[in-house]
């Protein structure tokens, strides 16, 4: 019998049973994973203080004393501060006009509903410092930050026995975020959902284990099967963090026009573009990302100038039930993604599918559980 591959460090510092971390923003995912011996991460950004505050409780009494995180970001190149009418007003005119034409040329009606944009914790660098008042406040078990460097975060989280994830994409930051010690570091590919760079999963996870010694890498980017959580332990990741895997589960509140956009999609259905939030960003294509795509059009605006524009076509596409406006983030691996499972059941399918992909390849079985 071999030691089984799937009870890695990353495992031994959470107390966890399977290296699997899913990203998400529906606490109803975060509880079914963390349920199921998984490990999972709610992303906060669009909440204020005093619904994290709820959100964190609610998990609590839905797992216990096992333990989840919080992602929040943190990115450097947006204002310090400033109202939504403020930013609104500052919106580069040539990317407002060509917003405003898009909508024109669509017959696409004003939003019914306001955006939810007043809390986006990176519409400025004031929200997200306001909302990692509460997320140490209550000592949740680990705060990730999925885009910006959280280091500065780092002593006060240590000081309350809370673990720093940094996510990364490329190897000099890793290098930086590893020097001043963060807990695990996340090293995510080309093919991820959201806010992504341009170095692939294969070459970013075997660059960032090569130089990380004993900090857990977490392997991210087009993740959704067994055979690549088995591939991302072979590169020398700890686990993989997902995200796309849970958005159509059982459990995920995404929209039911969403869910099925996720379950038809294939691989080549996904677009790299900077046209919805100003940083380049892989979502599934739509009618947006083809306007934005045309010679004639200017650049996307830089963030977050473009998620406002993006924000107000959204909500009119939802309102209005425009199909082929929606768009949700999604990366590479959407294509494997093809039922409605439980949550449970993907983080029991996954760790089956890795075993049974090392067993085949070793020809020697793991050790079972205890
Ligand atoms: C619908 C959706 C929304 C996301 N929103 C955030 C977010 O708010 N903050 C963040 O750090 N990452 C966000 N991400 C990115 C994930 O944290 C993760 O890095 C990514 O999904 C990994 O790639 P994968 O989807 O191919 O597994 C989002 C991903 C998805 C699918």
């Amino acid at each position: 019998m071999a030691k089984n591959p799937l009870q890695t460090k990353l495992c031994d510092s959470l107390g966890i049973e399977y290296p699997i971390v899913a990203f998400t923003h529906c606490k109803d995912v975060v509880a079914a994973v963390t349920n199921a011996g998984g490990f999972a991460v709610m992303g906060e950004t669009h909440h204020t203080p005093d619904e994290i505050e709820a959100d964190i409780r609610w998990i609590r009494e839905k797992v216990g004393d096992k333990p989840f995180g919080i992602d929040l970001v943190f990115p450097a190149s947006v204002p310090a501060m400033g109202s939504i009418d403020e930013l609104k007003a500052q919106i580069p005119q040539a990317q407002r006009d060509y917003a405003e034409d898009i909508k024109k040329r669509h017959n696409i009606p004003p939003p019914k509903n306001t955006p939810e944009l007043y809390e986006l914790g990176w519409m400025t660098q004031e929200v997200p410092r306001k909302q990692l008042e509460v997320v140490l406040d209550e000592k949740v078990a680990v705060l990730a930050s999925g885009l910006g460097s959280p280091v500065f975060i780092l002593e006060a989280a240590h000081e309350r026995g809370m673990q720093v994830w940094g996510l990364v994409g490329k190897p000099r930051q890793a290098k930086r975020e590893l020097e001043a010690g963060v807990d695990a570091i996340i090293a995510q590919g080309f093919d991820a959902a959201g806010h992504t760079g341009a170095i692939g999963t294969f070459s970013i996870v075997s660059q960032v284990a090569a130089i990380a010694g004993d900090t857990p890498v977490i392997a991210a980017g087009g993740i959704t099967t067994g055979t690549h959580l088995a591939a991302a332990i072979t590169l020398g990741a700890a686990g993989v963090w997902t995200g796309t895997l849970w958005l159509a589960c059982r459990e995920s509140d995404k929209e039911m026009v969403i869910k099925e956009k996720v379950l038809r999609a294939t691989a080549e259905d996904t677009s790299h573009s900077a046209c919805v939030s100003g940083f380049t960003m892989r979502t599934l294509k739509s009618k947006w990302h083809e306007e934005w795509a045309k010679p004639e059009a200017p650049k996307p605006a830089p963030a977050p100038y473009q998620l406002l524009l993006f924000a107000e076509m959204k909500q009119s596409a939802m309102d209005w039930n425009l199909e082929d406006f929606m768009t949700e983030a999604a990366g590479q691996g959407v294509g494997f993604i093809n039922e409605m499972k439980p949550a449970r059941e993907i983080v029991f399918d996954m760790a089956e599918e890795a075993l049974s992909v090392f067993e085949d390849v070793t020809g020697v079985a793991a050790e079972a559980e205890e």
